[in-house]
């Protein structure tokens, strides 16, 4: 994206601000649809990378459909005009009111992550999905590991047989689920998994409508090339899923947006101790906590053409973890300047928080001409309110 439209969007919109360029969600959107072309597929956007209603929509006019987790991101997906045939609903733990609500919507396919959530359904009609847990490792940082069985999600295939044999008859089983973790680069793990489910389809003789394989595909994070294969994925893993001759979904999260999107944010302060230089910026853990929590690596760019240091980066909160990059090269910059951390469109604004109660920053796309304010800035009062009696409406 051209240096011009970050100047432009934080001074139209103010810093910190998450800005999403529309070509290059319709770029990752060709690729994977290229990458997947000789396949009977259909792919799904997992919500949980980014909720924008926007987004969303735009994402729908391209014919992909919504993968949620959670009641409110099922009325998002409404709200963004997707049909009830065009959404999954996924997660673990669904409560008895979560499962009331998804199954009056009889939305395309309920994934079913447990034994004990077949009981939940009572005798209500649902089509379903059994999620399978295949142990399998993704070869991914553990904490978005999902596949293994050591991971709270899904079910083994013991279980899963036990599940078919005993399945009441209001439940229809019209696919196979999994999904066995997120930012995976090597296609071994998915056809280690894949085989395994095929395996398992053939020997309990089982028809269904689809094979759901869930998402997980990698993105360039360190600008290294190191990426999903998607070449290796179309020569080996596209013709084995086409063997077994029946749609196969998809659940695209990161790889559909994170490239997309920008924290634009401003240096608030330069310091030097005798040990290190810390750049601050106004950004923080609580607009993007993925640094913090998975030591996951953003590219930051200190946008001036000055001489170069090693910094830590780190944001305003109080909180020694609050850090983007650690003995990160970058332009020396000055107090003001803007920095624009990379990368930032999955699981940036859908993870963000209030801690420090900070505000949530606002949310911009950029159509090739156009900025849109697409989420205004979170203002104080958006969280008072929710502090307030009714009677104390003027505080
Ligand atoms: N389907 C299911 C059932 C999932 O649990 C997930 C992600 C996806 C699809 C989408 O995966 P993707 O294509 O985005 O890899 N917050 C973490 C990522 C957590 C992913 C959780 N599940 C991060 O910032 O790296």
């Amino acid at each position: 994206m051209n240096r011009e439209i970050f100047f432009r969007a934080a001074s139209e919109y103010g810093t910190p601000l998450y800005l999403y360029d529309l070509g290059e969600i319709e770029r990752r959107i060709k690729r994977a649809k290229d990458t997947l072309k000789s396949l009977d597929f259909k792919i799904f956007f997992a919500m949980k990378a980014n909720s924008n209603p926007y987004l969303l929509k735009f994402i729908h006019t391209y014919g992909i459909g919504a993968d949620t987790v959670s009641v409110n991101e099922y009325k998002m997906a409404l709200f963004a005009g997707f049909n009830t045939g065009e959404i999954i609903v996924n997660g673990n733990g669904k409560s008895l009111e979560d499962l009331e609500f998804y199954i009056a919507q009889n939305p395309l396919c309920i994934n079913v992550d447990s034994k004990e959530e077949i009981a939940k359904f009572g005798n209500k009609n649902a089509k379903i999905a059994l999620r399978i847990n295949p142990d399998v490792n993704p070869q991914t940082h553990p904490h978005i590991s999902t596949g293994l069985k050591e991971n709270k999600f899904g079910m083994d295939f013991e279980t899963a047989k036990e599940v078919i044999k005993t399945l009441p008859s209001n439940l229809k089983m019209v696919g196979l689920h999994c999904h066995i973790g997120s930012q995976i680069t090597k296609i071994d793990p998915f056809i280690e998994a894949f085989s395994s489910i095929e395996k398992f389809v053939r020997s309990q003789g089982i028809k269904l409508e689809f094979l759901n394989v869930g998402g997980g595909w990698g993105i360039d994070y360190k600008k290294d090339g190191t990426e999903m294969d998607l070449d290796g994925y179309r020569k080996i893993v596209v013709p084995f899923l086409s063997t077994l001759d029946m749609p196969i979904y998809f659940e695209l999260g990161r790889f559909i947006t994170a490239s997309a999107g920008y924290l634009v944010s401003k240096v608030t302060e330069v310091k030097r101790n005798s040990y290190k230089n810390f750049v601050i910026l106004d950004a923080s853990m609580a607009d993007l906590i993925r640094p913090a929590l998975y030591d996951a690596y953003h590219e930051i760019e200190i946008l001036n053409d000055g001489e170069e240091m090693i910094a830590d980066i780190g944001g305003r909160i109080c909180e020694s973890g609050d850090i983007f990059a650690r003995s990160r090269k970058i332009k020396i910059p000055n107090p003001g300047d803007l920095a624009v951390i990379h990368d930032a469109g999955s699981y940036g604004y859908s993870m963000a928080s209030n801690y420090n109660l900070s505000l949530k920053p606002a949310e911009v796309a950029f159509d090739g001409e156009k900025l849109i304010l697409i989420r205004k800035r979170e203002k104080f009062e958006d969280i008072l309110n929710l502090c307030l009696e009714d009677e104390d409406e003027n505080i």
